[in-house]
């Protein structure tokens, strides 16, 4: 059985699918073959000597990446390009925005590739290791506190110099899901004072956890969380005095960090034109939930904007601009899932697996979701 790994060709994007070191497990472990596309690794650090230091064979072009393997892994969903160069048959292991990429579904389905979306990996405990929306949500909340730190005109720690005493800058994560831990524990390793809120209790005891306080913990409700352990959408009660606790907290920060995200929903808004308008000059917002509309009404995806004396920063794709640790992270998981669906050295996709059957987005021809 071969794999095959090309270069991403989406504007901005880095990372590649395997790095070197989960091309040598898959060879050694699994008994499989994989061949990396001629430069596919340079973007995130990898070069093509440390893939075939790690028993991958090399290939010359995109058509060569497409054609002639049993699975394809990428990071980015494939364009109209690559799927035309998809053989029949062909697995492809992808993000691949499901429910927001219907020509992409329908294209695949025609060419009757299997596509199995990364971001269907069902939140279970057997297939955390699989899940790449947790690993490069890590990548994110750890860089995107260093944007903010980079941005902001002030120290994150205390410091005691001959010039005086500096305070610590106040650091607020506003949900504390993966991203948000992560962002929390890069902010209090470089000394800031960091507090948090999240609607769920999970998250409170790991904020608590994590040395930082917890605000508003009257706003928190065991019916937060759904079965799958992502949050619900706020009743509108609940989004107005989450809305109040956020206005009377952040008055006070120098940077505020936001990644609340429903899942399958725009990004719950909660940080108001008012809220910005009352916050120190110079301090600085990273909104992080940029992709799905932004935490911050004022965020423009994409964008650097300085409304009121505050920098709002909405960057997008943020794992992708740590390239190599997001890679090697991204790539771990698709080898746990890829030893999940090989057996004996051949590919089984069960559409009854728990796993398997939960991340097809098309197969046999169909489009299943
Ligand atoms: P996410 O990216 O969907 O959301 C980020 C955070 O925003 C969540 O903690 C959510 O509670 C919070 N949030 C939503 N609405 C909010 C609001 N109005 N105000 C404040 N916060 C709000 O979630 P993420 O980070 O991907 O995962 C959430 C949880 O799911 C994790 O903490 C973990 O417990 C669980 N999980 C389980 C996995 C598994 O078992 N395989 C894998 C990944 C996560």
């Amino acid at each position: 059985m071969k794999i095959s790994v090309p270069t991403e060709t989406a504007p901005r994007e880095q990372r590649v699918a395997l790095a070197p070191d989960s091309v040598a497990r898959l060879i050694k472990q699994l008994k499989v073959e994989v061949a990396v596309q001629r430069g596919a690794g340079l973007r995130a650090g990898f070069r093509d000597e440390a893939y075939q230091a790690s028993g991958a064979t090399l290939l010359d072009d995109a058509a060569a990446a497409f054609s002639g393997a049993e699975v394809v892994a990428k990071v980015q969903p494939p364009s109209a390009a690559e799927i035309a160069r998809i053989p029949n048959g062909t697995t492809l292991i992808s993000l691949l925005r499901p429910g927001h990429s219907a020509e992409t579904s329908a294209a695949l389905a025609q060419r009757q590739v299997t596509a199995l979306a990364l971001e269907l990996v069902p939140r279970i405990t057997r297939a955390q290791s699989m899940d790449v929306l947790s690993s490069q949500s890590t990548v994110a909340g750890y860089k995107a506190v260093l944007i903010g730190a980079s941005t902001l005109g002030k120290f994150l720690p205390m410091l005691t110099t001959a010039a005086g005493n500096i305070s610590p800058a106040k650091v607020f994560v506003i949900g504390a899901g993966v991203a948000g831990l992560q962002a929390i524990a890069t902010a209090r390793r470089l000394g800031g004072v960091v507090s948090a809120f999240d609607v769920r209790p999970a998250a409170r005891e790991q904020v608590q956890s994590l040395g930082a306080s917890f605000v508003a913990n009257e706003l928190v409700s065991e019916s937060a969380q759904t079965a799958g352990g992502y949050a619900r959408a706020q009743t509108e009660d609940e989004q107005a005095r989450t809305l109040a606790a956020i206005g009377n907290h952040i008055k006070d920060m120098d940077l505020v960090v936001t990644t609340a995200q429903i899942p399958g929903r725009t990004a719950p808004t909660l940080i108001t034109e008012e809220m910005v308008l009352s916050m120190r000059a110079g301090s600085v917002i990273v909104d992080l939930a940029a992709e799905t509309g932004g935490n911050c009404a004022l965020s423009k995806p994409g964008e650097v904007v300085q409304v009121h004396d505050v920098t709002i920063l909405a960057p997008l794709n943020v794992a992708s601009t740590v390239a190599f640790h997001a890679s090697q992270m991204f790539g771990r998981n698709i080898f746990e899932l890829l030893k999940h669906l090989v057996q004996d050295g051949a590919l089984v996709l069960d559409p009854n697996d728990e796993i398997t059957g939960a991340m097809m987005m098309t197969h046999q021809g169909k489009v299943l979701r």
